[in-house]
């Protein structure tokens, strides 16, 4: 069966454990090698990824193509405005071409029924680059820096502050897979999609709503946030209103945890959702986090191609 990787729960746990494992080994056995420089396994040797953008992006293209070569292999980079899909062409006939030319697909759009369509008729594996609904590869990164960090996950406290977003629900669904708590504190009226909170509790995680920021950061072990307006939606003045409340500064770091870690998936709106002091302070892991990109999704390739 073709294995794809349009969310966590397409691996599963164990899975997961396996690739931040994998990805931990192999960054450490490549400590202060110059970043073009092919693994000394190249277990992805002769293999192309095929990369569809229909939204800006800078880390997950970047590390997508940096972990292809690092694996042995290459990558394409598409932006969907200058390909036949962006006129028109269906889903599944490129999805039929390009399981032809290529041996991955990644793509990041927007709606997720998308690339669930994508997945259905391609016959190499499809991996999700960033929908509307979830970032799973993003979230592998942020694992990846807890567990560097020192961070054990399971019974973990995350705090996130700010926007419902899919960055969100793809730290809801670890959460369930990973066994570690989210509190999440958000304005009325931008909540998370309450079904993956649902399946997250259903398999032994907590994750818990509130609207009181000061309350969600106390004593949490991490500290989570991200733009206030995701790709594709409006600079609406009345939900920046709302969000203001929920901004990441000093003060809110101090009620967390000693020892507590921010993440931020980047790009920062700096004064928006977090502050200077913060980002760039002692307990920002930012840049590991960004580096990360590339280590987790090495295994996640990995993962995909059948080798975890
Ligand atoms: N965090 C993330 O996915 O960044 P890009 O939008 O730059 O890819
Ligand atoms: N929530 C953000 C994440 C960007 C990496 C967005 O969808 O724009």
């Amino acid at each position: 069966m073709t294995r794809h990787f349009l969310d966590l729960s397409d691996a599963g746990g164990d899975a997961v454990a396996a690739m931040l494992a994998d990805a931990l080994d192999r960054k450490g056995a490549r400590t202060g090698w110059p970043k073009g420089k092919v693994d000394a396994d190249a277990p992805l040797g002769g293999r192309i990824l095929g990369m569809i953008f229909e939204k800006a992006s800078t880390r997950t293209r970047v590390s997508f193509d940096v972990a292809m070569r690092q694996l042995g292999g290459s990558a394409i980079v598409m932006d969907a405005g200058t390909t036949q899909l962006g006129r028109g062409e269906t889903i599944a006939d490129t999805a039929r071409v390009l399981s032809r030319m290529v041996d991955a697909i990644m793509i990041r759009t927007g709606d997720h029924a998308k690339i669930e369509e994508l997945a259905h008729y391609a016959t190499v594996p499809v991996i999700n680059g960033l929908t509307d609904a979830s970032h799973p590869c993003q979230i592998m990164a942020d694992l990846l820096t807890l567990i560097e960090r020192g961070h054990a996950l399971p019974g973990l406290e995350v705090a996130w502050l700010g926007d419902g977003n899919n960055v969100l629900h793809s730290i809801i669904e670890a959460a369930g897979l990973m066994k570690f708590n989210v509190r999440i504190a958000v304005p009325q009226g931008y909540e998370p999609d309450p079904r993956w909170a649902e399946a997250a509790n259903a398999s032994g995680a907590r994750v818990t709503l509130t609207r009181d920021a000061a309350e969600a950061a106390s004593g949490a072990n991490v500290v989570v946030t991200d733009t206030w307006v995701s790709m594709g939606q409006d600079h609406a003045d009345d939900k920046l209103a709302a969000m203001a409340p929920y901004q990441v500064d000093p003060a809110l770091m101090a009620r967390a945890a000693a020892g507590a870690t921010f993440l931020h998936c980047l790009p920062a709106h700096r004064g928006e959702e977090v502050t200077d002091a913060v980002i760039d302070g002692p307990q920002s892991a930012v840049w590991d986090e960004a580096e990360n990109r590339i280590h987790a999704q090495k295994s996640v390739l990995r993962w995909c191609f059948g080798q975890l």
